[in-house]
């Protein structure tokens, strides 16, 4: 624990945090709300003026529930998440109608609102209010993550409500909103994701990333789930600027798309041409392997390059030779299309 963490927060605020946001102009909540909900997913830099330009065309609660949605997702145009802009004007419909047009100030009312989550919330109130509210965006889950080196992914369930017990145990009796103010500010502009400036922090001697050099591994990334993995060979057979497809079965991958032959990990791609009745005349090899990646697994294809004596004129249904040339209006599955290019290319 750092029992000095508030006081300190507050005091970087107030010297090295940001002061001229628009919306810190004003502890009005609907301007406080508008601004949290632009301001989820969304750079700053981008919000303002956005901000502006609603706040001109809406300047209040009254405003903004008697506008239309069309008007209000037209204002959006640009930010992205419409659902944001939809849910801020059934807000204000529902603030109009059930709370007789005035922001409500309890917690619990506040969240009840289309679009409100626990942490806007919890800003709201503190900005607009005055509240000790904890908050925990994405910005401030890795502040916390690494000052005091919470693992796993803020994802999880688990480690989520270790941060929001955390990100409430720091929470100031006085100066709620510099000391909110400043966790965004020290997560946006010095703890940030891929080069944080550990060096103008002013936990730098207590934050235990910076102390194990782990501000990479905190917070921890998102488990990558773990997905199959095959291995196939694919025999190029080839003679005179033409490899053999076959044509791949209706249901399952790459269906009814026109395949190289494959032959399970393991066995001889040499007998595997054989067994398909062609004659190898030449040097066999193995050519360049990579992975295909699906989206449930990965495939790790062997190409193998084999030269083969002319088929008869007839081929068996269900099997083309294509000429290299045309490789471009084919149906091909796309490291089908990978192998024949590097052949022809
Ligand atoms: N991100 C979310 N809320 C913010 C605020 N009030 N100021 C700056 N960035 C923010």
């Amino acid at each position: 624990m750092i029992p000095d963490f508030a006081p300190r927060l507050i005091a970087w605020q107030q010297r090295h945090g940001r002061h001229d946001l628009p919306w810190q102009a004003s502890r009005e909540p609907y301007a406080v709300w508008l601004s949290e909900i632009m301001l989820q997913q969304t750079q700053v830099d981008t919000v303002i003026p956005y901000y502006r330009r609603f706040l001109a065309r809406f300047p209040d609660l009254a405003a903004l529930a008697q506008g239309t949605e069309e008007e209000v997702l037209a204002l959006w145009s640009g930010l992205g998440y419409y659902s944001r802009a939809r849910n801020l004007h059934a807000a204000a419909r529902r603030i109009r109608d059930q709370h007789g047009g005035r922001f409500p100030q309890d917690m619990a009312a506040i969240q009840a609102l289309p679009g409100i989550g626990r942490s806007t919330a919890a800003a709201v109130a503190a900005f607009a209010f005055g509240q000790r509210q904890a908050i925990l965006d994405g910005n401030v889950k890795r502040v916390l993550a690494r000052v005091f080196a919470v693992e796993g992914w803020p994802g999880d369930k688990a480690v989520e409500n270790r941060l929001w017990s955390l990100a409430e145990s720091l929470v100031p009796e006085a100066g709620i909103q510099a000391y909110t103010q400043g966790l965004m500010d020290l997560g946006a502009t010095l703890c940030t994701r891929g080069r944080p400036r550990c060096e103008a922090c002013p936990f730098q001697d207590d934050c235990l990333a910076n102390r194990q050099g782990r501000q990479k591994e905190l917070p921890g990334a998102r488990p990558r789930k773990a997905v199959p993995e095959r291995a196939v060979a694919m025999l190029v057979l080839r003679r005179a600027g033409e490899v053999l497809l076959e044509k791949r079965p209706g249901s399952g991958i790459w269906g009814g798309l026109w395949s190289l032959p494959e032959c399970p990990e393991g066995a001889d791609p040499v007998q595997a041409a054989r067994a398909l009745g062609y004659q190898i005349q030449g040097e066999a090899g193995e050519l360049p392997g990579f992975t295909h990646t699906f989206t449930h697994f990965r495939l790790f294809i062997r190409p193998w390059s084999l030269p083969v004596l002319a088929p008869p004129v007839l081929e068996q249904p269900g099997r083309v030779w294509l000429a290299l040339d045309d490789l471009e209006g084919a149906a091909l599955p796309t490291p089908v299309r990978r192998i024949l290019e590097g052949l022809s290319g």
